[in-house]
Parts: C-alpha cells; sequence; structure tokens
C-alpha cells in the first residue's frame, strides 16, 4: 500500500462512528472548511471572520506576526479552542458543542505542537502508544506495531526505549509527528514545530514534514520557515490582527506580495 493510502486506512472505521457527517455537499468535498469564524477572548476580538476551505491533499503555509491569531486558528480546528460564531467543518463533520463531533474530528486530525508535549514519565513508544489503546482500543502488540512502523518513519525507531528526556529537541519532535501519525490522521496541524528546536535539529525535522507532504497529508502548518513554504505549500496565507489578509501560491506570495501588511512582514522576515 502507498503511504497516502496508508494514511487513509482509517475512514471506514470513522464513517460507520461518526454522527452527521454532511453528504452531498461542497462542503463534504474540502477536508477544511472555516466560514465565517469569529473567536472572542472576552471583549478581545481574535478571529475576525475567518474563511478558508483547504482541499485534501493540499498544504497550507499559515504565516503572520506574533499575536495576530495563527495558534488560534489552528487550535479552533480541532477545538482546543471553540469559535463563538460561524461554521467549522473537518472531512464533512461539523463542529459543535457534541462530544461526539468533537471526538470524530480529533480522531483524524494530527496535532504537533511547538514544545512537543510529550509524556516524560513515558517512553518514546508508550507516548506513541496511548492514543491508539486508550482511544480506538487497540490491542498494545498492534499498536508497538504502528508505533515502531512510524518511529522507523521519521528515524528513530532505536530510541523507542528512552524517555523523552533522553532526546535532543529534533528527535523530540520527530517522535511527536510519530506520534500524531499513530492515530492515522487525514489532516495534521503544525504549531510553529522548528521554533522551539536549535538550528542544527530545524533539517531533521522539516525533512520529515517534507516526506509527509510529498506523501499527500494534507497539511496546514504555522511556521516562519519560508524555505520550507517555498518547498512544500500549495498556498501561503498571511494573517494579520485577527484577519485573513492575504493568500497565493508561494512563487506569488514571496515575489508579489499585494498588501503592505505582507510587504512589511515579510521585509522583516527575510531580510534578519
Ligand atoms: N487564552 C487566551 N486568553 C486571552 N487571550 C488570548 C488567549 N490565547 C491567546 N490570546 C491572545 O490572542 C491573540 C492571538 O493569539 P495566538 O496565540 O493565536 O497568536 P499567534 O499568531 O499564534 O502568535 P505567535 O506567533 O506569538 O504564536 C494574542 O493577542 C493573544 O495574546
Ligand atoms: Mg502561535
Amino acid at each position: 500500500m502507498d503511504a497516502r493510502g496508508e494514511f487513509q486506512m482509517n475512514e471506514t472505521a470513522t464513517a460507520t462512528t461518526t454522527p452527521n457527517r454532511i453528504a452531498s455537499h461542497k462542503t463534504a468535498e474540502a477536508m477544511i472548511v472555516m466560514e465565517h469564524v469569529n473567536k472572542w477572548y472576552g471583549d478581545f476580538h481574535v478571529l475576525k471572520d475567518i474563511n478558508l476551505t483547504v482541499a485534501r491533499g493540499e498544504r497550507i503555509v499559515l504565516c503572520g506576526p506574533s499575536g495576530s491569531g495563527k495558534s488560534t486558528t489552528i487550535r479552533c480546528i480541532n477545538r482546543l479552542e471553540a469559535h463563538q460564531s460561524g461554521r467549522i467543518v473537518v472531512d464533512g463533520i461539523e463542529l459543535s458543542d457534541d462530544v461526539r463531533q468533537i471526538e470524530a474530528i480529533r480522531k483524524e486530525v494530527g496535532m504537533v505542537f511547538q514544545h512537543f508535549n510529550l509524556f516524560p514519565h513515558l517512553t518514546v513508544l508508550e507516548n506513541c502508544t496511548l492514543a491508539p489503546i486508550w482511544v480506538k482500543k487497540m490491542p498494545k502488540k498492534e499498536a508497538e506495531a504502528i508505533a515502531m512502523h512510524f518511529l522507523e518513519r521519521v528515524r528513530i525507531p532505536d530510541q523507542a526505549n528512552k524517555y523523552p528526556g533522553q532526546l535532543s529537541g529534533g528527535q523530540q519532535q520527530r517522535v511527536a509527528i510519530a506520534r500524531a501519525l499513530c492515530m492515522k490522521p487525514k489532516v495534521m496541524l503544525f504549531d510553529e514545530p522548528t521554533s522551539a528546536l536549535d538550528p542544527e535539529m530545524v533539517k531533521e525535522v522539516l525533512d520529515t514534514m517534507i516526506e509527509l507532504a510529498e506523501e499527500g497529508m494534507t497539511m496546514l502548518c504555522v511556521t516562519h520557515e519560508m524555505g520550507f513554504a517555498r518547498t512544500v505549500a500549495d498556498r501561503v496565507i498571511f494573517m494579520d490582527k485577527g484577519e485573513i489578509v492575504e493568500e497565493a501560491p508561494p512563487e506569488v506570495f514571496f515575489t508579489n506580495p499585494q498588501n503592505e501588511r505582507t510587504k512589511q512582514f515579510l521585509g522583516q522576515i527575510l531580510n534578519h
């Protein structure tokens, strides 16, 4: 089976357990749809009318100044944060307060954070098997076999019995990616996965992400690695002050940005 098929293996399993999947509607064709999404933290309007559609297999890079709402946007997609108005649909399932909908979406969406968020008291292997065993009710042996498969894919099978604290930052982040892949997600969300790493470790994590992209994974990546954006992204989206200000394919985004705020941002990050 090719890797693209591998990531879609859970299609049948989730289809039978997923409530209220939207059928025969344009939102069912896209992997992620955000329509007129607004969010406030108290009085602070953090997301302002966000409209974003991510097609199956599409790779998006989300960038923008600190505090512009990038993390909040992707955290809304798997309901780590709740939006207050508008719609978010992932693989045909609309996010609502219904816990079953949230659980169904979380099974399909893998997330990798800036600070890895591995469990320090569990080995690398146990970090990878925890969710498949407890969330998917997978037998331990099967979960371990899948974990080893993905640890090999991120090139650290030899670290399986170590604890996260015994690994370098780059290795820990690759464990975090393998751990997310063990749930066979249809979408991967990355929130600045390389920004806490020493420079020499950035490449090994980006290489893993590039391989994932080449295998057809749908990816939404918050990153300021503009080389990665140029190589991998189908579209680059620029956010500022809670709004999507500009979006374009990388060759247009970097050479011919339209909006003043985008130009200013690119000037800062490309020239330092
Ligand atoms: N839990 C919270 N309560 C109140 N305000 C918050 C909360 N989380 C984030 N914010 C505010 O919302 C805004 C957007 O935050 P967010 O983390 O989405 O920005 P970001 O674009 O990811 O920034 P960075 O590049 O620094 O990670 C910021 O002004 C932030 O201070
Ligand atoms: Mg952030």
